[in-house]
């Protein structure tokens, strides 16, 4: 345990250290959670209930009414068990279920402010024995390294038995209801046919060659997107605004907010991501917690473990889940640059990205106080956001007496894109009432 518990000091001492010179005294998170009341969160497994077959037919009776922007909840309130089960079971919506993937995950949500901050706590429970804090890896084959390691729903796993491996997530998405429509669909705003694992995937050269994804943004596939970007009533992941018009929704406040902490690219740092969507999913200006640890020039990975500090510089696969050593290489912590004349062996793995609280910088770092501990089968992540980031260009404000909409997911057992199981959106008050009231400190 020696490693792991050193890392979850180290974490703490900064962010005390943070705290003791940032903010006074009085800002902290509660010191008695037993005291603050849980909300149950259902999040269900959604396949590809896209916005746009919410639009169709096959949405049937409900097309219009949500055309026209009727809630989900207003026609779907307790029925998450039902949709998931038909879901999940490959009934519906679901072109390549999964083995015993569950139909609802419970999400337990708390709930505190005070000047300074939103304080939330999350507990869930998750499907394997052990918490998803492995990520792909980089594989030596006795010449060159590659990669191994993908989500459930990637067809060399369900396709082609090859082993399944991704990060644990817990997302979370905003909006002070400046974004059409995101209070009543949620989530759903953002998803539409063309991204990954959706139906109608877009070609990856029809995404390269696109004017403002491909040409501007350098993207290769298609993600979240809100309709306020596109051209027209009926938004496809082409007919996107110029990027003039496209600005002037984002300097309106016309995002969404979307930040994740994630259980290797985020966790071992003490923080979550910080993103937003518009366009695309983008991150917000500065520089993110996690990279690639990959050097293109050479074709290796950038980083090795550390063997002085862990015991070790790579691991076999038997070896990633081992939760006594440390999962990620952490930059400032236990890695040093690759040596490629390390005498290495076919099947010695690296991970694929390195996290570094160092590195993240500027808005994108604003998730500095996010602390994820998973213990008998159960993730508890405390999260502190402040409630004005100082970054409202790609960040909510939120205020004391505000109600804002907020959309939950989760990702469980190695998976990605729409793999997650997703909440209804609703609503969280600071300090007043609302789905989730967050109860005022002091
Ligand atoms: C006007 C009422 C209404 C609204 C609003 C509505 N739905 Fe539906 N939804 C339905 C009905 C009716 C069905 C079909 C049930 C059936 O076929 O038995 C359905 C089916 C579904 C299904 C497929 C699972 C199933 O039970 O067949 C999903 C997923 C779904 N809705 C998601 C949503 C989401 C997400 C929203 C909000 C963006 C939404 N719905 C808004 C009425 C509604």
């Amino acid at each position: 345990m020696k490693p792991l518990i050193r890392n979850t000091i180290t974490v703490a001492a900064v962010i005390m250290a943070v705290a003791v010179v940032s903010t006074p005294a009085q800002s902290a998170p509660p010191a008695d959670w037993s005291k603050i009341p849980a909300k149950t969160v259902k999040l269900f497994y959604p396949g590809q209930s896209s916005y746009q077959w919410l639009r169709s037919p096959a949405h049937k009776r409900a097309q219009k009414k949500t055309a026209q922007g009727d809630s989900c909840v207003s026609c779907h309130e307790d029925e998450e068990q039902e949709i998931g089960e038909l879901i999940v079971s490959g009934k519906r919506l679901e072109p390549h279920p999964i083995a015993s993937k569950q139909a609802v995950i419970n999400l337990a949500v708390q709930a505190a402010h005070d000047s300074d901050n939103l304080y939330l706590r999350f507990q869930w429970k998750t499907r394997n024995p052990y918490p998803g804090t492995a990520h792909p890896h980089w594989i030596y084959n006795g010449k060159t390294w590659e990669v191994i390691g993908w989500p459930r729903l990637h067809k060399k796993v369900w396709g082609e038995g090859q082993p399944a491996i991704y990060e644990d997530r817990l997302s979370m998405m905003i909006d002070d209801g400046s974004v059409p429509m995101f209070a009543e669909l949620g989530c759903w705003l953002t998803c539409h046919v063309g991204m990954r694992d959706m139906q109608n995937l877009a070609k990856t050269d029809d995404v390269k060659s696109h004017p403002l994804l491909g040409k501007v943004l350098h993207k290769k596939d298609v993600r979240k997107y809100l309709p306020a970007s596109r051209i027209g009533k009926k938004p496809t992941w082409r007919k996107t605004k110029s990027a003039e018009d496209i600005a002037k929704v984002k300097a309106s406040g016309g995002f969404v907010d979307l930040m994740q902490f994630r259980a290797h690219r985020s966790r071992p740092s003490g923080m979550a991501d910080d993103g937003y969507v518009l366009q695309y999913r983008l991150f917000d200006a500065g520089n993110k917690v996690y990279g690639k640890n990959w050097d293109k020039a050479a074709k290796q990975p950038k980083y090795m473990f550390d063997e002085k500090t862990v015991g070790f510089k790579s691991r076999t696969m038997a070896g990633i889940r081992d939760t006594s050593k440390p999962s990620s290489l952490v930059a400032e912590e236990n890695a040093v640059p690759f040596d490629p004349k390390a005498g290495w062996k076919k099947g010695d793995m690296i991970p694929e990205y390195y996290v570094s609280r160092v590195g993240a910088k500027g808005s994108a770092a604003d998730n500095g106080n996010v602390i994820g501990t998973w213990k008998d089968g159960m993730w508890t992540v405390l999260w502190t956001r402040k409630l004005d980031t100082g970054h409202p260009e790609d960040d909510k404000i939120m205020k004391a007496g505000g109600v804002y909409t907020f959309g939950f997911a989760v990702h469980d057992d190695n998976i990605t894109t729409r793999g997650h199981h997703v909440s209804w959106p609703m609503s969280i008050g600071i300090g007043v009432n609302a789905d989730i009231a967050a109860v005022k400190l002091n």
